[in-house]
């Protein structure tokens, strides 16, 4: 199992997290009715910094129902705290950002909504700030340290302590902040150049046009070359100034709904760490082979990164059972899709672009192709253990993108959202005053268009 197999798991295993968050009520905003929010942080060793931390909740009038400690997975030798509180939404913000200068990381667990959405009942929290990634960026289905037995390095301890380190660099990640840089032993190194150097001799003839259109300015500007691992800084870097996309350090799977939530922000959520050297084709999770290689790409090109933002903002408040036809989504197209260009099949899709072995089977006539239609495609049931027996094959990107936004409309929540650039924010588009900004907005761009095209006539 190589870089395809990768991005199955992550699918895998993201199902499982979500019948968990469901059962346990998180992300689901299904709270029972009380404006209830749940809190989990680590506090740094310093003498009364509990009773310091708890008077922030009782200086802004929260009121903490419940309050737990466990040892902390992450420290060694330290405790993390656990915290039921009742809430309004402005007062908690400036709660969390206090916490955040205390804390050596905070989690949002489960939030219910701030004013302006109380009128509608149980509608899953979201991120409305770029930076409030930082509340659940670490809130991982598995912990980047502790492998499944049948992972090809669960035996191997100074392979299990390389992942703690990557894991520490992720958990430790504020947001606005470099990508700390990581020098790749010479082993791991060997492992990223086998794969690189195998699946690279397929893209001229497997990889769809954009692909191969932003894959030498990679290895131009970001250091892709089969003896060094490029640094997901200097990558977020360049997607940035090409998409706006930025690359953010995680340790392990996410929910989907806290991935797809990214994606509405143009934050893509990578992992740092490499699959064991022992099998450099198989791997059960996501690398930053699978990663760097597979999705990095088309995230520098615009109609893609618009068709993922797209996808991401379609998640935002959506229930439960939508969210899981959009991972299905996602799953067919950002990881296993396909294209016709110039009458041939190509490949879009990271996990096809990550493994070398589908890669080559993707073009072959073995596997069934349908048209990409979201309705039909989030549907369909796929197989996590083998090659896949269908993939769905768009038009373009822009046509996907399209799709996907009608296909958003049908999503039943009682409000459209808007990603606004300039203060990276999610706009709740659900009251008279908003829709009017809205227009006219929309107004100077049309006047901007309407002149542009006199100029150039
Ligand atoms: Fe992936």
């Amino acid at each position: 199992m190589d870089g395809g197999k990768a991005a199955k798991k992550r699918r895998v295993e993201s199902n499982n997290g979500s019948e968990k968050q469901a059962a346990g009520g998180q992300q689901t905003g299904d709270n029972g009715g009380n404006n209830n929010t749940s809190l989990m942080f680590g506090l740094k060793e310093e003498v009364g910094i509990l009773a310091r931390t708890l008077k922030l909740f009782e200086e802004h009038d929260i009121n903490l129902s419940q309050i737990e400690s466990r040892p902390s997975k992450r420290v060694e030798g330290n405790y993390e705290f656990l915290v039921l509180c009742d809430e309004k939404a402005d007062k908690l913000d400036a709660v969390l950002d206090k916490l955040k200068e205390k804390a050596k990381y905070v989690h949002v667990l489960s939030r219910s909504q701030d004013e302006n959405t109380s009128s509608v009942d149980k509608i899953p929290w979201f991120p409305r700030r770029i930076r409030d990634t930082d509340d659940f960026a670490n809130n991982i289905m598995s912990y980047g340290s502790e492998l499944d037995a049948d992972h090809p390095g669960f035996t191997d301890d100074v392979y299990r302590a390389r992942r703690k380190e990557f894991a520490d660099i992720a958990f430790h990640y504020k947001y606005h902040t470099p990508i700390p840089r990581v020098t790749y032993t010479e082993e791991e190194i060997k492992t990223w150049g086998n794969i690189f150097r195998e699946v690279s001799k397929l893209f001229p003839t497997h990889a769809c046009r954009e692909f191969n259109h932003i894959y030498p300015l990679l290895v131009e500007n970001c250091g892709y070359r089969e003896d060094n691992i490029p640094q997901l800084e200097d990558v977020s870097n360049f997607l940035k100034d090409c998409t706006g996309f930025t690359l953010r350090p995680v340790a392990g799977l996410l929910a989907p709904r806290d991935f797809l939530a990214g994606l509405a922000f143009r934050v893509f959520h990578s992992t740092q760490y490499i699959r064991h050297g022992s099998k450099p084709w198989y791997t059960p999770e996501p690398d930053v082979c699978h990663e760097l290689i597979g999705h990095v790409p088309l995230f520098a090109d615009p109609s893609f990164a618009a068709f993922s933002q797209e996808m991401g903002l379609a998640s935002l408040g959506a229930p439960d059972e939508y969210i899981k036809k959009l991972s299905t989504l996602y799953w067919f197209t950002v990881e296993f899709g396909m294209c016709i260009q110039n009458g041939h099949k190509k490949a879009y899709g990271a996990g096809l672009l990550s493994s070398r072995e589908e890669l080559k089977y993707c073009l072959t006539d073995e596997p069934a192709t349908r048209p990409f239609d979201p309705a039909v495609t989030a549907e369909q049931e796929y197989p996590i253990t083998s090659l896949q027996p269908i993939y769905f094959v768009a038009e373009s990107f822009e046509d996907a993108k399209d799709k996907m936004r009608k296909y958003a409309a049908s999503i039943p929540r009682p409000f459209s959202v808007r990603y606004n650039p300039f203060t990276q924010t999610i706009e709740v588009l659900d009251k008279k005053m908003q829709l009017k900004d809205l227009a006219t907005s929309i107004r100077g761009d049309l006047n901007i268009l309407i002149d542009a095209v006199n100029k150039v006539s």
